[in-house]
């Protein structure tokens, strides 16, 4: 077995499995912000990356991906159901979104979790090179960092969770919350989006574990927790590099072409899930629509909704609502080759995705809750004009950061009409003051300062950074 002195610990690998059109199987890098930051830094390493392949059955041996080595982890199809679908996307994600939707607990659920975890973890010890950093990511592996540590007290372990940490008073719900909170603190490093959640954080390892606890420390038997926000970011300049690609110009003026050259673009672009607000979103355009304060020819709404887990049912559910308000919209305010919404459920590559942004006169981000929201980034930085009016929720992370956009509170309809309002109308002075603003925040704070600040606090030593030198 090869080992690493740096392993990234992710349920996802990064890389996809293409289909090419006669049968073959290919597997290829997959485009996330995570990755691209990562893995310069990975390939000097050299590094390892645990995670789960997709689908179930045997974990399929994968070809390094540019040097980072790819290390699978299995799933059986009870795993899926109960672990991915159940406790991880079922349990843990409504509940740390403000519980939008119920959060459902099952106890063959938890022992799922447990079993996985301790995969992980098993899989992880054995790629890891003594004294190596480990650095476990998100909701699904929350036990891993304390199972490690079991197995392997040599390790630096950091764990950084991508979504929102809950306050206490919803956390409290959790039925295993004392072990969830203790697999969390085997980490030396717990990182968050948001200073609140380590906050929150803090506030419940002093009530459930009863431990001494700041809003940077937790003391844990003979052991000292460190805890901070660390706000994850995007390859900004390779955001900015597409924008300003020809080919791509050229389509954002085709896209603008195609929807009918309209006095006003909105843009939305989630995956299809619950905690993104896109009901609500279209309420408020409908009601606008309905209101005469927006009319069909003059403004397009274009929503770009993936479909997200889709064997669980609430988000089946959510699809159908969805999908069946998209077409009483369309229904009553559309006209023949006039849509009101240009509703799609593709996944587009990213210089598609960057033309999309380019042509989007308001990009409405208003998530219920969101641990940050990378797209409202993605849209700042494609912005390289300094045009274009993001309207963001307060509930997003990235509204932290973002504080020159129009922001919006999603669960107040009449809010949320008027900013879509005032964002449509706002004076394009006031809109490009405000975009260069956000631009040159994300210019300073893009993913490799995200990931240097995180491993530079984890590796207290910086022995992998300074190793690693200009790479990192
Ligand atoms: P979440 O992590 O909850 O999915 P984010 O906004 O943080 O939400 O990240 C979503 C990512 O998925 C962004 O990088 C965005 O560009 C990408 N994405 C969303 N929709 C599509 C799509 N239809 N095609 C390709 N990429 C998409
Ligand atoms: C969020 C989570 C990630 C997850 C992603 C896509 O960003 O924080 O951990 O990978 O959604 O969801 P999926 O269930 O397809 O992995």
């Amino acid at each position: 077995m090869r080992q690493s002195s740096l392993v990234v610990v992710a349920n996802r690998l990064p890389i996809d499995d293409n289909t090419a059109p006669d049968g073959a199987c290919e597997w290829r890098r997959s485009p996330g912000g995570l990755v691209s930051a990562l893995h310069p830094l990975l390939r000097a390493a050299p590094a390892t990356w645990v995670g789960w392949a997709g689908g179930t059955g045997p974990a399929p041996v994968l070809p390094d991906v540019d040097g980072v080595r790819m290390h699978s982890v299995p799933l059986s199809q009870a795993d899926l159901h109960d672990h991915y679908e159940g406790f991880a996307n079922s349990t843990l994600w409504p509940l740390y979104h403000d519980a939008v939707e119920q959060p459902v607990h099952h106890r063959r659920w938890w022992e799922a979790y447990q079993r996985v975890n301790q995969r992980f973890a098993e899989a992880t010890a054995e790629v890891a090179e003594p004294g190596a950093l480990v650095w476990v990511q998100d909701y699904h592996l929350q036990l891993v960092p304390g199972l490690l540590r079991a197995l392997r007290p040599d390790l630096r372990i950091g764990f950084f969770l991508h979504v929102p940490f809950p306050p206490p008073e919803l956390f409290m719900q959790l039925p295993r919350r004392a072990e969830l909170l203790r697999g969390m603190l085997g980490a030396d490093l717990v990182g968050f989006q948001r200073a609140q959640a380590a906050h929150n954080f803090a506030q419940l390892a002093v009530k459930v574990l009863q431990l001494p606890a700041t809003d940077r420390r937790i003391a844990v038997d003979d052991r000292v927790v460190r805890i901070g926000a660390f706000p994850v970011s995007i390859d900004t300049a390779e955001m900015a590099a597409l924008a300003t690609r020809p080919d791509v110009a050229a389509r954002a003026a085709r896209l603008r072409h195609d929807l009918g050259n309209p006095g006003q673009v909105i843009l939305s672009v989630d995956r299809m899930d619950y905690t993104k607000g896109i009901e609500q979103r279209l309420k408020a355009y409908s009601e606008l629509l309905a209101d005469g304060h927006v009319k069909v020819r003059d403004t397009v709404l274009v929503q770009v909704a993936v479909p997200s887990r889709e064997r669980v049912g609430q988000y089946q559910d959510l699809r159908e609502r969805v999908e069946r308000e998209v077409g009483r919209i369309n229904g009553e305010f559309g006209r023949v080759g006039e849509p009101a919404i240009h509703y799609l459920t593709q996944p587009f590559d990213r210089a598609e995705l960057t033309a999309l942004y380019r042509v989007a006169d308001v990009m409405a981000v208003t998530p219920l809750r969101d641990g940050m929201n990378l797209v409202a980034k993605e849209y700042v930085a494609a912005r390289v004009d300094d045009a274009g009016a993001l309207l963001l929720s307060e509930f997003a992370g990235a509204a932290a950061e973002l504080s020159q956009a129009y922001l919006v509170n999603p669960h107040d309809l009449e809010g949320l009409k008027q900013g879509l309002l005032t964002a449509l109308r706002a004076d394009p002075a006031d809109v490009r003051e405000r975009m260069r603003a956000m631009r040159e925040h994300l210019h300073r704070h893009d993913i490799r300062a995200w990931a240097r600040s995180y491993l530079s606090a984890l590796d207290e030593s910086d022995s992998l950074l300074t190793r690693l030198g200009a790479n990192a």
